[in-house]
């Protein structure tokens, strides 16, 4: 059986992730690729729990150290009983959010310092990475304004003010250039059908196996 591939989509909020998650897996089913579409945090029971403890309550609920071993916590869950078992299987996952998000919030916008999430990360997690990000960049402001707009609850980090947002584009924008071979930015300013050649375009750089499959 082929190992299947590990898909993550990172970037600050608002910058529409979760739909153009959709519109990828239905393009690799299209192309007879069986997917997994999942979260962080969360993605399995326990890790769903977590996650209610992380992003409810007030901005000042947890220290950005408690918050980044939560996540950590809610992320082995989420690798040993659904990740690792569907790539086993030949499943490809789209996981919405991965450990570039932890480096990006609690390292960089938290100020906990890339040092130690990475050093959390290596004792957690080995050598275990996606095989491709895509991560979503997109000018702050705009990002807030369609946050704002979308009528859902704000979580924790929602709520955070515009230099937060900015810090964090930065952040991103520095773990991209520190792992060309694996993540490639996309503009997430566009349309639906934009964004998603865009994304397929990245796609079929990194899995050539995929050209003439996926419309891109
Ligand atoms: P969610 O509503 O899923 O955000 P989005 O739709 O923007 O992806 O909430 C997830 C929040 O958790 C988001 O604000 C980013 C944050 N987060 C971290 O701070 N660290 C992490 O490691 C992960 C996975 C998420």
């Amino acid at each position: 059986m082929i190992r299947g591939k590990f898909i993550t989509f990172e970037g600050g909020e608002g910058a529409g992730k979760t739909t153009q998650a959709e519109l990828l897996a239905e393009a690799l089913e299209k192309a007879g690729i069986e997917t997994l579409q999942t979260r962080e945090p969360g993605g399995t029971f326990g890790a769903e729990a977590i996650r209610d403890l992380v992003l409810t309550g007030t901005s000042d609920r947890w220290s950005g150290m408690t918050e980044l071993l939560l996540m950590y916590a809610a992320r082995i869950d989420h690798v040993e009983k659904l990740i690792k078992p569907a790539l086993d299987r030949g499943v490809w996952v789209i996981s919405d959010r991965f450990a570039d998000s932890s480096l990006a919030y609690q390292g960089h916008a938290r100020g906990l310092g890339a040092d130690r999430v990475k050093a959390v990360h290596e004792a957690v997690m080995g050598g275990f990475e996606p095989d491709i990000t895509i991560l979503f960049d997109m000018d702050p402001v705009l990002a807030q304004k369609r946050v704002e707009t979308r009528g859902e609850n704000l979580t924790r980090f929602d709520a955070e003010d515009l230099n937060f947002h900015k810090a964090l584009r930065d952040a991103f924008r520095q773990i991209a250039a520190e792992n060309p071979d694996r993540i490639h930015t996309v503009d997430a300013d566009g349309t639906r059908g934009n964004v998603q050649n865009r994304i397929l375009f990245a796609l079929t750089k990194q899995f050539p196996e995929l050209a003439g499959k996926v419309g891109a």
